[in-house]
């Protein structure tokens, strides 16, 4: 039996036995579930459904796609969807489980659904710490892609209250961690480490120095560089007095972002024969030898879910010299989705 939640929000579960229970079958349906981790409250979904995780998106009310970081009980289960090279083992098994986010090289057959990297060819891996979290990995068998579980914009949640009252209804379960959630109250540490020297992304809890003592010299990621030049205006600045919790600068418009070869033609109302058609909606513009519907019922749910993999996919058939992009509603998650489609036709 879940226990009856007895308060005013009636999401909030006890994570005792039957509320984990209650959890993981929610997730297994494609649902979203609140938990505690050692910073701060996650928003849940199994990582390998892209409309779960696409679900995500829409309850924060994010206006672009983040790539979002996936959850394991262990470092094996993170080695089956990233390539761990030395110094990422190494900083594994210095702080793992804990504040620690490691941005490696997806292998090459990772279940993870596309969404979560926004299309990079990376993926951001954690183990956390909290005990709540691991058994919540530990039973559903799911790796869970989970950003802090607020609103966009609004500041993180510390407390199971502070979901409840940032997301209401759109969070099918929230897991109460109680007293003893979030001692970090920060988000984790950042740090891609897909090139040649790491860098630094997101500070948290673990410093620069603690992992330096671990593989030697890193550097800071340009985001954090161009805040520190911002804010050094005669004083020392240090990586401390830099917000902890600050989103990277639109983490869109790094380089590394994602965007197809061809040229993208947005809002496309006919199609040529050498173009391939990106399609939306039930009537799908004929002409082309290639086509790929983001979703036929017109669900932009199911859209935010495709995007990724059919970009890539249309990226890649031979002689083709554009895509063309059926037009796509600028609403709820059509905001987040055009966002990413304008930046992908930019002019490189
Ligand atoms: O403490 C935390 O990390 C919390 C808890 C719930 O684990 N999660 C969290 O997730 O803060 P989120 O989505 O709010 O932050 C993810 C950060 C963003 O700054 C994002 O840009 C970066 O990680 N990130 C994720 N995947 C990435 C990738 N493939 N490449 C570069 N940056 C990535
Ligand atoms: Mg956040």
């Amino acid at each position: 039996m879940v226990s009856a939640p007895k308060n005013r929000y009636p999401n909030i579960f006890d994570a005792n036995q039957a509320g984990l229970e209650h959890a993981c079958n929610l997730l297994r349906s494609g649902k979203l579930v609140a938990f505690p981790t050692e910073t701060v409250y996650g928003l849940g979904a199994n990582a390998t459904n892209a409309k779960a995780c696409a679900s995500i998106y829409e309850a924060k009310g994010r206006p672009s796609f983040n790539p979002l970081i996936v959850h394991f009980p262990d470092i094996t289960e993170a080695e089956k969807r990233v390539s761990f090279n030395a110094k990422a083992q190494k900083l594994a098994h210095a702080f793992w489980p804990g504040p620690l986010t490691l941005v490696l090289p997806r292998t090459e057959n990772c279940d993870i659904a596309e969404l979560c990297s926004a299309g990079l060819p990376s993926l951001a891996v954690r183990v956390p710490g909290h005990p709540i979290a691991h058994a919540l990995l530990q039973q559903s068998g799911l790796p869970l892609a989970a950003p802090s579980a607020n609103a966009s914009g609004k500041i993180s949640p510390t407390k199971s209250e502070h979901v409840a009252y940032s997301l209401g209804g759109k969070v099918s379960c929230i897991l109460d961690g109680k007293d003893k959630a979030c001692t970090v109250g920060l988000e984790s540490t950042v740090i891609d480490l897909t090139g040649e020297v790491p860098v630094l992304l997101r500070p948290g809890n673990i410093t620069r120095e603690e992992i330096e003592d671990v593989i030697g010299s890193i550097q800071l990621g340009k985001s954090l560089m161009e805040r520190k030049a911002e804010s050094s205006s005669g004083d020392e600045t240090t990586e401390d007095t830099l917000q902890p919790s600050d989103p990277l600068k639109s983490p869109g418009l790094l380089k590394s972002h994602y965007a197809p070869t061809l040229p993208l033609r947005l809002n496309a109302v006919d199609v040529a024969a050498d173009e391939a058609l990106l399609a939306f909606g039930n009537k799908p513009l004929t002409g082309s030898g290639y086509c790929l519907n983001l979703s036929e019922k017109g669900d932009l749910l199911e859209a935010a879910a495709n995007l990724f993999a059919a970009l890539h996919a249309l990226d890649q058939k031979p002689n083709v010299r554009g895509i063309a992009v059926m037009p796509i509603p600028d609403t709820g998650l059509g905001l987040a989705i055009n966002d990413r489609l304008k930046r992908a036709a930019a002019p490189r």
